[in-house]
């Protein structure tokens, strides 16, 4: 579909993958589970951007700063003409500090949430006329493929520490895979949460104005609309905390009562206080980004951090 002179749009989110039978397979586990791709819908979309407005979740704005801050020695590391895929990226709002000064020929957002994902394609496409968009609504967790061709020299941005939201093995196979992607020539720009005091990391995932609680009930939601399983959002409770031995937030949907659920005819019980894990949010120290993007096969490795070392940007080549 083109739905614009140069925006560009693809999608790859249908193929292949049998939703109903993975959300099946994590509430069969003896811990429960909700992948936190779920938490995606518009309105998780939505309730994402609203959490990085949140004072406690100090990620976005310390991540924003150093963009901002650096934009320029980022955009001559990256060097021009090149294709930019960005991964989950929302309403690509981060993009626009780079773009002005990055001026890539193609920007490639990929996101899961489709509608959302349509929507900030226009936007950018109207707001920057001489950009090329070619928008792709993918579950990029898995392997794939971009769906269309291009000479320029590939650089991936991977921003808000959305690598965290993998389990560690799972970072570094998808580091190898974004390395291939990029080929020899290529970069990977990438936000990293760093490993701080518990107390800054627990207020971020437990927000005073309640929007992650809100954000974390709206996977059942979810759930409900698009798999026909029958939660009731308000017999359940949010619960974040870190856990210091794995070096992440973990977080939970606590059962306030015992009550059956069903999804495609089978039934699952849930015991009052049992739980359903829903998301990890891993941190990293900046040797261990270091020593994974080595792993992976990237060979040079740049740093911007912010002087509380609360976050910190690589590029990777
Ligand atoms: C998208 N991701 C990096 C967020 C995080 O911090 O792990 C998702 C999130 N979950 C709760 N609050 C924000």
């Amino acid at each position: 579909m083109n739905s614009a002179p140069s925006v560009f749009f693809y999608d790859r989110a249908t193929d292949v993958v049998d939703h109903t039978s993975e959300v099946l397979e994590g509430f069969r586990r003896k811990a429960k589970f909700i992948s936190p791709k779920f938490f995606y819908d518009e309105r998780g979309s939505q309730l994402f951007t609203e959490i990085t407005h949140q004072p406690e979740y100090y990620l976005t704005r310390t991540e924003t700063a150093l963009l901002q801050e650096h934009a320029g020695e980022i955009s001559d590391l990256i060097g021009e003409d090149i294709l930019l895929i960005e991964f989950g990226s929302g309403s690509s709002t981060k993009i626009r500090i780079l773009l002005e000064n990055l001026r890539p020929s193609i920007y490639a957002p990929l996101d899961i949430s489709r509608d959302y994902l349509a929507q900030a394609a226009q936007a950018l496409g109207s707001e920057y006329p001489w950009l090329e968009v070619h928008a792709t609504c993918v579950d990029f967790t898995g392997d794939f493929e971009l769906p269309f061709r291009s000479e320029q020299r590939h650089v991936s941005f991977f921003p808000g520490s959305s690598i965290g939201n993998f389990e560690r093995t799972e970072a570094e196979v998808f580091l190898k895979r974004v390395r291939q992607l990029v080929g020899e020539g290529g970069g990977l720009l990438l936000g990293v949460d760093l490993k701080k005091d518990e107390t800054v990391l627990n207020a971020a995932y437990n927000d005073r104005a309640g929007i992650t609680r809100d954000f974390n009930l709206n996977v059942l939601s979810h759930l409900n609309r698009e798999y026909g399983t029958d939660f009731n959002e308000a017999a359940f409770d949010h619960l974040a905390r870190y856990n210091p031995d794995e070096g992440c937030i973990e977080m939970f949907l606590v059962s306030r009562v015992e009550q059956t659920v069903t999804l495609a005819n089978e039934s699952f019980r849930l015991e009052e206080g049992e739980v359903i894990h829903t998301e990890n949010s891993h941190k990293y120290a900046v040797d261990e980004v270091r020593q994974m993007a080595l792993n992976a096969g990237f060979g040079s490795i740049r740093i911007w951090s912010d002087q509380d070392e609360l976050f910190a940007v690589f590029y990777l080549s």
